[in-house]
């Protein structure tokens, strides 16, 4: 997942240089040959922007078709940011090279397709590397199962044994209880024995785990339909492993 947020970090980047190459073209006064210099660049930059954002959609769609969850309101906000800009992109290129009597759109609609684009990186690439990085995560939801670990009895086999049932229906499928190995989601064998949280970093404790597993940092799914019990039984399970 870091990988992606690097790439989109890149992305922004190239917003970036599409902006200030035009605003250096169109926004004061400049020589003619820069203006030329700032054409190229911009033009140059606008090809490594679609490969960019073709490389990154490619990320998430394969995201989406491995992980088959249904997706976050966050990751649909994200998902119709990200068509918008494909479609003004494709607008933008038709009204300079065929449509040419539209001509006089091609500012407002660069313009708005640099804005779609930062907020586009702001609804997953900066939400993510703001948690995880940063590690600012305040919470909003509150955790109604604070009181859990502290009355927990880790060792009940029968926890254990569901919880494991659990962990292999419902998260094996991301994480490895065998490796610490990155796959979708972070390897989690000895989790309970470390001081803090793979990604997150913030301490190992059953509540927040299961506030990661109500609401999670990113990508992955919501269980916050699990039962108190259920939550237990996991938890039972993770101290095993
Ligand atoms: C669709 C893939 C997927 C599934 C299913 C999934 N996870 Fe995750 N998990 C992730 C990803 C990706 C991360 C990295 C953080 C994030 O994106 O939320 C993660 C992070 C975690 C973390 C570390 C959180 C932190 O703060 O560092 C824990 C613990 C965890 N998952 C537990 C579970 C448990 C327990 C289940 C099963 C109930 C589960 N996950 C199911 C993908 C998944």
């Amino acid at each position: 997942m870091l990988i992606k947020s690097y790439i989109a970090i890149l992305f922004l980047i190239s917003v970036f240089v599409a902006m200030f190459s035009m605003f250096e073209v169109l926004g004061r006064k400049n020589s003619e040959t820069k203006v030329l210099i700032y054409r190229k660049i911009h033009r140059f930059n606008g090809v490594i922007f679609f490969v960019l954002y073709l490389v990154l959609t490619y990320l998430c769609l394969e995201f989406i078709v491995k992980t088959k969850t249904e997706p976050s309101a966050r990751a649909s906000l994200h998902s119709l940011l990200a068509i918008s800009i494909i479609i003004l992109l494709f607008l933008k290129i038709s009204f300079i090279k065929r449509y040419t009597e539209f001509f006089k759109y091609v500012k407002g609609v660069g313009i708005t397709l640099s804005v779609l684009a930062i907020l586009t990186f702001s609804t997953s690439a900066g939400f993510y590397l703001l948690v995880s990085e940063l590690g600012a995560f305040n919470l909003t939801q509150k955790i109604t199962t604070e009181t859990i670990a502290s009355q927990f009895d880790l060792s009940q086999e029968r926890n254990i044994l569901r919880g494991k049932d659990l962990f292999t229906n419902k998260c094996s499928f991301c994480h490895d209880a065998n490796s610490k190995n990155y796959s979708i989601g972070p390897g989690l064998k000895g989790l309970m024995k470390e001081k803090h949280l793979p990604v997150s970093k913030k301490p190992v404790t059953a509540e927040n785990i299961i506030t990661q597993l109500k609401t999670p940092l990113k990508d992955m799914p919501s269980f916050s339909y699990l039962s108190e019990e259920e939550l237990k039984d996991l938890i039972s399970y993770l101290n095993t492993i």
